[in-house]
């Protein structure tokens, strides 16, 4: 896989043609190996900076900020101009009160005062399958609720990185379909936004909101039952592969270059390389690229039969329903990106799920 190194740092794990495994501090690896404007886009979700500590170490709330610092400030430079910086953090509770830490807010302040990122806008993945906790506050007091939504900080390098919102359109809900059946009367909103007949005008798909639902509920996976089969841990901390493959989809095209510094289990790589573009994934823990591995492994495994889950699930609709990402991820074709982030406006009509007429189209699959 080709990209700009600067010298070989990490030693390379595994490879495919778009993509490679590092093992090691991906600090160092950013520092000595990433050329200047490199990279498309940084995907990742680090070690939280939680109270009870995972398997593989977190830092904790109160140092968090400037354990960040140092990676921030390396992102910022291998980021191309066009490129962004997305990261799953989740909340953490202060030790020994039902209060919350603001430590993730902090970072994303950090990021744009100190270092110059923008942020793009700030997303909320929901797991509606995540346990209650912690339990003395959740379960036992009952004084507060489930903790069910990470934030998703996207920041871009520059006010206009590229973008397409066409990549992640999901179904309309049955309010939107009705609508669209029986017409709108163009009116004021009590708000004072003028709804006008554009409104009523059937693009086949909705634009999703910056809340993403996405139960992480992966049970059996190709990943999992590899693990199983040579008798390796899965890793503690996984996202759901969509968490990732929205970003990719909407901020990157084929061939780009996607960087995981927190790798993990390697999702990332494994949903960049089916989406073909160039990935590197790099972790500091070998157990947990030994197991990464099997993303890429294709020699049979038992219960192969129940392959991965399929991509486009489908999602139930109602009024207020939020629908999974994923469902139409299947059937979208769009345009490339434009490279100015979408500075200029477009003048052209829509055509379909969104894509230009007059643009090149590119199958996403
Ligand atoms: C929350 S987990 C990421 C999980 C991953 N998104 C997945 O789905 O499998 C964070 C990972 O960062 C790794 N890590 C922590 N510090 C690191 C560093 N300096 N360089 C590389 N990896 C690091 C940890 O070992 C851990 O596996």
């Amino acid at each position: 896989m080709e990209y700009c190194e600067i010298s070989p740092t990490l030693p390379v794990y595994f490879e495919t043609a778009l993509g490679q495994m590092r093992l090691g501090d991906s600090l160092s690896f950013m520092k000595d190996g990433l050329c200047e404007e490199s990279v498309d886009l940084i995907v990742t979700s680090p070690p939280f900076g939680l109270v009870r500590k995972k398997e593989y170490g977190n830092v904790d709330a109160e140092h968090y900020v400037d354990w960040f610092r140092n990676f921030g400030q390396e992102f910022m430079r291998v980021l191309k101009p066009t490129g962004s910086l997305v990261i799953d953090i989740g909340g953490s509770w202060n030790a020994g009160h039902p209060t919350r830490s603001l430590y993730h807010f902090e970072l994303v302040v950090m990021l744009c005062r100190d270092l110059g990122f923008h942020l793009a806008q700030e997303f909320f993945w929901w797991n509606p399958s995540k346990l209650p906790s912690p339990a003395e506050w959740v379960t036992v007091r009952r004084i507060r609720v489930k903790d069910a939504v990470n934030c998703v900080w996207w920041l871009s390098k520059t006010p206009w990185p590229k973008a397409s919102n066409r990549r992640v359109l999901v179904p309309y809900s049955s309010s939107m379909k009705e609508l669209l059946k029986n017409g709108y009367a163009t009116k004021k909103r009590p708000s004072g936004h003028d709804i006008s007949a554009n409104f009523s005008s059937n693009n086949e798909a909705a634009i999703p909101p910056n809340l993403l639902a996405v139960p992480n509920t992966e049970s059996n996976s190709r990943y999992q039952r590899y693990c199983k089969k040579h008798g390796i841990k899965q890793h503690p901390a996984r996202f759901p592969s969509e968490l990732p493959e929205f970003f990719v989809r909407m901020l990157t095209d084929t061939g780009d270059l996607v960087f995981d510094p927190f790798a993990g289990s390697c999702v990332t790589g494994e949903v960049s390389e089916r989406l073909k573009r160039k990935w590197i994934c790099c972790e500091s823990s070998e157990a947990y690229l030994a197991g990464a591995v099997g993303r890429f492994d294709r020699s049979p495994l038992k219960n192969d039969l129940f392959a991965d889950e399929p991509q486009g699930k489908p999602s139930r609709s109602s009024a207020y329903s939020i629908h999974n990402p994923s469902a139409l991820w299947n059937k979208i074709k769009s345009a490339v990106l434009s490279k100015d982030g979408g500075r200029r406006r477009p003048v052209q009509k829509s055509n379909g799920l969104g894509a230009k007429e007059s643009e090149m189209i590119e199958a996403q699959n």
